[in-house]
């Protein structure tokens, strides 16, 4: 899963992922993930990290050789399904905002752009922000600040 975010989530901007993040981000109880496996290994995961009301797709990627094949969707499908299970009311995430290939899967999904964010990834790529509303929120709005990408 590490080396899938450095090659296919994170090209050019280092290696934020790695394997010690990644095995945190997994062992947190509030996180899901999910992999899908082919005869060749691992051919895409995902990981989404719930609060009371709302959820985060932190990581997606699909190995190039299994792209196009439903595989990320069927991954979203099954965090979508659980977070109507678990009465989550919206759910977010960021994207590399030239990522036209993920954007145009996010819409597929049913995710809408929420904004734009300068800057986001090391103070160098901006960010797409993109949502997926589930239920109408019976939580007061608050401010929304962007999640850093800095290493705890
Ligand atoms: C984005 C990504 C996860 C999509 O995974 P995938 O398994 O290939 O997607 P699916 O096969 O489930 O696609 C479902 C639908 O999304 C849309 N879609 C997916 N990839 C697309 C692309 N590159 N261009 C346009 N539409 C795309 C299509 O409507 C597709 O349905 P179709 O194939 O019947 O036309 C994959 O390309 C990937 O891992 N990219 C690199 C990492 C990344 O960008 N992660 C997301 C940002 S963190």
């Amino acid at each position: 899963m590490a080396q899938m975010s450095r090659d296919l989530i994170e090209t050019g901007l280092g290696w934020t992922y790695d394997a010690p993040k990644i095995a945190r981000l997994i062992g947190h109880t509030e996180t899901l993930s999910l992999v899908a496996c082919d005869r060749l290994g691992l051919a895409g995961f995902a990981v989404m990290q719930f609060g009371d009301e709302r959820a985060h797709l932190v990581l997606l990627a699909v190995q190039a050789r299994s792209q196009r094949q439903g595989v990320a969707r069927r991954l979203l499908s099954w965090l979508l399904d659980s977070a109507r299970t678990a009465g989550i009311a919206e759910l977010s995430l960021e994207l590399r905002a030239g990522n036209a290939g993920a954007r145009a899967f996010y819409r597929a999904m049913g995710f809408s752009d929420a904004g734009l964010l300068p800057g986001y990834y090391r103070n160098r790529e901006p960010a797409l922000r993109m949502v997926r509303v589930l239920r109408i929120s019976s939580a007061p709005a608050q401010a929304w600040q962007a999640p850093t990408l800095r290493r705890p």
